[in-house]
């Protein structure tokens, strides 16, 4: 047993319940605390219900802990720049507030962080963690003053925090309707027999990653004791949306597509460098096409 006690702050979410298990598998002390309730509650993991707006609340669910993942954002990419206000005001003042909270506590801290977004259009790809990061959407402006915030704190702290700029991951428990996941959207619209919408002409590239491998390099870094505070967990290959729809026309030929107009908030390639991770611990992730063919054959259920 590891049993270090974990809580994972907006842990009934996408990554935050994947995680959760995984942690759980390694022999953590699981706590979720989220503002819903979990989708398909684990018995070894204890669910406490609670608004991460609320100070009293949110300090009362930290305290004492080894571990924290702070893995709960209310906007997305797709609205931010409608309700960048929310993302400023909320997301970044109250995830500032948690920081300075922690200054009394001993937990380290893993913000999850969007390494597809903090960095906007690069010319140097596959894209490094030294790279001067340049957002063209709110949502990842947000994740950057959050980050700079943090690095300021990581020096006051007793504790350790670490960044972890997640690519695009895919897989089970994914929703694309709450604003990302193509993967998820080709393959649950080709099931539900709707086409799918490509917001430009299919050949923006994203670099895409199993959740169980973001949820195993999340696990990692809390071992991690090193001088770094920044990785990108990813899958270091580019993969373009036309490949992904030809990937699961492979599978299931019933895949529809309709073209839309591109989206200015879409940077049109993201490939992230991930040697600093795999550096500190090696690991061989899931090929594309099987990761893809086991979320159709989980969905297909
Ligand atoms: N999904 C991705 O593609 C991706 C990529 C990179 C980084 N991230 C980041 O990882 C984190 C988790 O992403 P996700 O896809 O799992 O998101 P998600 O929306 O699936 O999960 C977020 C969880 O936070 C909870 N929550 C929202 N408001 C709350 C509140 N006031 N109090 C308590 N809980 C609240 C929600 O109920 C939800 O369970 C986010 O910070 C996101 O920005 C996501």
């Amino acid at each position: 047993m590891n049993g270090k006690d974990v809580l994972i702050i907006g842990g009934n979410g996408f990554i935050g319940s994947a995680l959760g298990r995984h942690l759980a598998d390694r022999g953590f002390k699981v706590t979720s605390f989220d503002i819903a309730r979990p989708p398909f509650p684990d018995g070894r993991i204890e669910y406490v219900m609670g608004d991460f707006f609320d100070d009293n609340v949110l300090a009362a669910a930290i305290k004492g802990r080894d571990l924290i993942y702070h893995a709960l954002s209310t906007v997305n990419p797709g609205n931010s720049n409608e309700k960048y206000m929310m993302g400023y005001s909320r997301d970044f003042l109250q995830t500032v507030r948690l920081f300075d909270m922690l200054k009394a506590e001993d937990a380290k801290l893993i913000f999850l962080s969007s390494g597809g977004t903090v960095y906007g259009n690069q010319d140097v790809q596959p894209i490094r963690e030294t790279a001067t990061a340049r957002p063209i959407n709110h949502y990842g402006n947000v994740k950057l003053c959050i980050e700079n915030t943090l690095r300021v704190f990581d020096i006051q702290t007793k504790a350790k925090m670490i960044i972890a700029r997640i690519s695009n991951p895919y897989g089970p428990g994914q929703d694309h309707k709450k604003g990302v996941g193509f993967i998820d959207a080709v393959i649950r619209n080709t099931l539900e027999g709707e086409p799918v919408e490509v917001w430009g002409d299919g050949q923006i590239v994203r670099d895409y990653i199993h959740i169980d491998d973001v949820c195993e390099m999340l696990a990692d870094l809390s071992e991690y004791e090193g001088e770094e505070t920044i990785f990108n967990l990813s899958s270091a290959e580019g993969t373009s949306q036309n490949r992904i729809i030809e990937i699961v026309k492979s599978i299931d030929p019933s895949v529809q597509c309709v073209y839309k107009p591109a989206r200015s908030v879409d940077v049109q390639k993201i490939i992230l460098d991930n040697s600093r991770f795999m550096s500190f611990r090696p690991r061989t992730l899931t090929d594309l096409e099987t990761g893809i063919k086991s979320v159709y054959d989980y969905h297909r259920g």
